[in-house]
């Protein structure tokens, strides 16, 4: 079957159907586009692209960008965004402490906002942001969650987002941050709500929390990739999908890991050195290689093939984060077609047998 796709042919198998497909379509931008690619948050009524764009490195010198931001990085974060709004995605996923915003540095939510006003003088493109609250210790209460938010709007520029999420759980106050997003939407200034890094236990009481208001839990941001699938573990996952609540996921390609561009020869620079070590990156190979065999067969590259993987488990918004027009592009590549169920399993079989990297500690708070 031959789908016509923005006047793009596809050869179109459905995954279920063990055949092969072939993308015969050059790396479109057009793929992304359409209804057939945008999903539901949840039970909210904000729709998104299957895909989204991180954008935690704009701006940032903590983890980041080798500690240094320069106008040559400015615009290549730039060039991505307008990259992925050409390519259809209309999703970006920022938060208040990237880039140290906090402190009044340059940061994501200000580049974020600053691109978005850029591209809307030119033309008419619509764009669904999503930031986070920060549980820090000295916030206390519903209402820091909406001063936080109040912050966020002007850094963005704007005066509403379409998801609010707690970035991760508080050591305490938690009811009450919940309390302050169910009052974010209720005083219309978000379209809907979401936790991240947050356990079972932690999803089930939030989710009941809000719904006593009927407001629904949209979705929990989690560290979710072929290589990280702690939320098919510890219940996380099974969670999202009774619930009807979207599992975004972030670090997708591991950080570039999956993505064929680290090897134990060239392995990443900066605090990402720590994580995926010569030593890991070596155990990697194998799986790496699979990886690009099975990206072959479709016309994909090994990046395409593991957000495409996220993709096929149901419910699951990758956020990959692009530093440069390419990189974007490259994610767009994922969307428009499916990896055969028996590549899925393949893939997730032969990850089963490489131990995860630590996670961020805040997941089991
Ligand atoms: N809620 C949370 O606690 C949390 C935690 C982490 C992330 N996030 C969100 O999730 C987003 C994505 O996660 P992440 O940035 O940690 O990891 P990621 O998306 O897995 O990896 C992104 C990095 O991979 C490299 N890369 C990107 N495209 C590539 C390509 N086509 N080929 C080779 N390398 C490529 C880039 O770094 P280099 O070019 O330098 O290699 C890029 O910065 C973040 O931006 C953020 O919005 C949320």
């Amino acid at each position: 079957m031959a789908l016509q796709v923005g006047g793009t042919s596809f050869g179109l198998f459905h995954r279920n159907s063990g055949l092969r497909i072939r993308a015969v379509a050059s790396e479109s931008a057009t793929t992304s586009r359409g209804e057939e690619n945008k999903v539901k948050l949840g039970g909210s009524e904000v729709k998104v692209t299957k895909l989204g764009i991180g954008a935690w490195a704009w701006g940032d010198t903590s983890y980041w960008n080798d500690f240094q931001w320069d106008d040559r990085k400015l615009k290549a974060a730039k060039e991505a965004f307008d990259a992925s709004i050409d390519g259809g995605i209309n999703f970006f996923d920022t938060a208040e402490v990237y880039g140290a915003g906090i402190t009044g540095a340059i940061c994501s939510e200000t580049l974020l906002g600053r691109f978005i006003k850029e591209r809307q003088n030119k033309d008419q493109v619509e764009v669904a942001v999503a930031t986070k609250f920060a549980a820090l210790p000295w916030r206390f209460g519903r209402g820091s969650v909406l001063s936080a938010l109040k912050d966020s709007f002007s850094r963005l520029g704007l005066s509403s987002v379409d998801l609010y999420q707690l970035h991760w759980p508080g050591i305490w106050g938690n009811e009450g941050y919940i309390d302050g997003l169910g009052d974010a939407v209720e005083q219309g200034l978000v379209k809907a709500v979401g936790v991240s890094n947050y356990s079972e236990k932690r999803l089930r009481d939030a989710y009941d929390q809000l719904k006593k208001r009927g407001i629904p839990l949209a979705s929990n941001q989690v560290n979710y990739s072929l290589i990280y699938r702690n939320p098919e573990d510890n219940g996380v996952k099974a969670a999202c999908d009774e619930l009807g609540i979207t599992l975004i996921a972030y670090s997708p390609i591991a950080q570039g890991a999956l993505t064929g561009k680290y090897t134990p020869v060239n392995p990443p620079t900066g605090p990402r050195g720590l994580i995926y070590t010569p030593e890991f990156l070596a155990k990697l190979q194998p799986l790496v290689s699979r990886i690009k065999e099975i990206g072959e067969n479709y016309g994909k590259t090994p990046t395409q093939v593991v957000l495409n993987w996220l993709i096929c488990q149901d419910n699951v918004v990758p956020i990959p984060g692009a530093k440069n027009a390419e990189q974007a592009t490259e994610f767009i590549g994922a969307l428009g077609w499916s990896l055969a169920d028996r590549d899925v399993e393949e893939l997730r079989s032969l990850a089963s047998q490489i131990r995860p990297v630590i996670g961020f500690p805040v997941e089991k708070l």
